[in-house]
Order: C-alpha cells, then structure tokens, then sequence
C-alpha cells in the first residue's frame, strides 16, 4: 500500500511550486504534500549550517505526514544539504543540482552555459562543480541573483522593477555568448519570461524542476512506490507563516485555485 502514500516538496517559499507544477503535470495519480518554510525564507543568504539544519526539520516535517519520497525543491538547500538528507532518511531524497546540470550539459551546443542562483548556490559552486565533473571542457559562468526571490514572492513577475533588476544582474551573462541559462533556484522560474526577454530568444533557459520530475518519476519506479491510483492526484499546502500572497501567488503561479493552506506551527513540529 505504500505507493499510496504522497510525495514530499519542500522549499524555503514560494519558489518549490515551479516543481510542484511540474510534478503534478507529470505524475498525475500522485498526491503531494507541500511545506513551503515562508516563516525562515529567504535560505540563499543563510550559511550552510543553517540551511542544513532547517532542512532536517523541513524533512522531519515531510515525514510527519508519512511522505514515501521527499523532493528538495530547493537548489539552495540541495546545494548543501542533499547529502546530509540522503544519509539520515531512508526514503528516496531527490534534489535539483544533478538534473539541472546534466539538463543543461544536454542542451548546450557553442559549451558555454550560465547559471544563476542564490549568493549560497552560487558560492557553493553547485552547478558549476557538478557540470564541470560531468564535462569539464564547458564554460560555466556564474552569478547570483538575490532580489529574485522577493521579486517572486511578492509575485511582480512582469514589474518592470523585474526587468530593470533583471537586465542589472544579467548583463554580463548577456554579454558572454552563453547559449543555455540554468535557473537555478526554484523561484526564478516565476519570472522566466522577465529573464528570457533579457537573455534573448537564442538562450535556453534551464527549470531544473522539469528535469527534476524526470528523475522522481525513476525514482518512483526503481523504488515500486508509483501510486496505482486511478484518481487524480491532490495537493496540500503547509507553510511555517501565512503571508498574505502565499495563496494569490501560489494560485497564479499553478493556474487554479488552491483552497487550504495550512500552518504549521515551528516550535511544536520541530522539536526531535
Ligand atoms: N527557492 C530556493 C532555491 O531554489 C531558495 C530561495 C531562498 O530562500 O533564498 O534556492
């Protein structure tokens, strides 16, 4: 019975429902529990320690609601805590990084792919390291991004702040012939179309959730945990704080209503 059990997001916000999106589109049959950490976000700018430790507790959480697999929707978290993750659980933890890359190393034709994430993903070198392991004759650039997330919190996916903050922080990327962009953070997909009318129409852009959903589908199948149901698969909502966008944002970003979204309270979950 246990492939009935639901699959586990978690991300420090808003961002870990770019992958939702993509898992539900792709798993149909599956339910999903997701907690999105909106009390802590933002993770990028927080050290390793920490993003460690919050997501054991994130996991913990995830767990708690008896998840046969957990989806670190997060590529600040994957960065530095997959590892941790995948010793201490026993269930399947997939992460971002490793799809992402080998997504965009599949994509790139001139070898010279741009990646842009949090100030923690970018200094952890989590693409380029994994890319470079992978290829090591690519070119990989770097640059982080921060004012993204606020940006897709607050949902101004078309602001033209969006734009002018987008074409700030890109324009070196711009400049270096790059033919491939690895979004790497879950919430930059919100405002892809910002970044891809600033990168150009010959720029790939990379979700690492699509390529992300890919390898949970395997996972699924490997473990016997696909669900057999011949119902369509829910999807619930927790977060640590309610802002007042979660819902609005949320609802936009997946293209239908969501209807509870529930809190959790930190000090009661979390303590082991
Ligand atoms: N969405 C997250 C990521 O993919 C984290 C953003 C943040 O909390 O800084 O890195």
């Amino acid at each position: 019975m246990s492939n009935l059990k639901p699959i586990g997001v978690f991300d420090s916000g808003i961002g870990g429902l770019t992958v939702v999106k993509r898992l539900a589109a792709m798993l149909t049959n599956e339910n999903i529990i997701y907690f999105g950490d909106t009390a802590r976000v933002p993770y990028g700018s927080k050290s390793n320690q920490t993003v460690i430790e919050y997501s054991i507790q994130d996991t913990n959480f995830l767990l708690s609601k008896d998840v046969k697999a957990v989806v670190v929707a997060c590529n600040t978290a994957s960065s530095v805590a997959i590892a941790d993750l995948q010793n201490e659980f026993e269930i399947p933890i997939i992460g971002m990084i490793e799809p992402g890359a080998e997504m965009a190393i599949g994509k790139t034709n001139n070898k010279k792919i741009g990646v842009i994430g949090t100030r923690s993903t970018i200094n952890n070198k989590a693409y380029s390291g994994k890319i470079k392991s992978i290829d090591p004759t690519i070119k990989v650039y770097e640059q982080a991004c921060p004012l993204f997330v606020p940006l897709a919190e607050e949902g101004w996916t078309n602001h033209k702040a969006a734009s002018e903050i987008a074409k700030e922080y890109l324009k070196e990327l711009h400049e270096l012939d790059i033919d491939t962009l690895v979004l790497g953070c879950t919430h930059y997909p919100i405002l892809s179309d910002v970044i891809q009318k600033v990168m150009g129409p010959n720029v790939t852009l990379i979700d690492s959730g699509i390529a992300s959903a890919e390898v949970v589908k395997n996972e699924l199948k490997k473990n016997n945990l696909e669900s057999d149901s011949p119902e369509k698969g829910i999807c619930e909502f927790f977060v640590s704080d309610i802002p007042t966008t979660f819902k609005s944002v949320a609802e936009l970003f997946l293209g239908k209503q969501i209807h509870d979204v529930h809190k959790v309270d930190l000090e009661t979950l979390w303590q082991d």
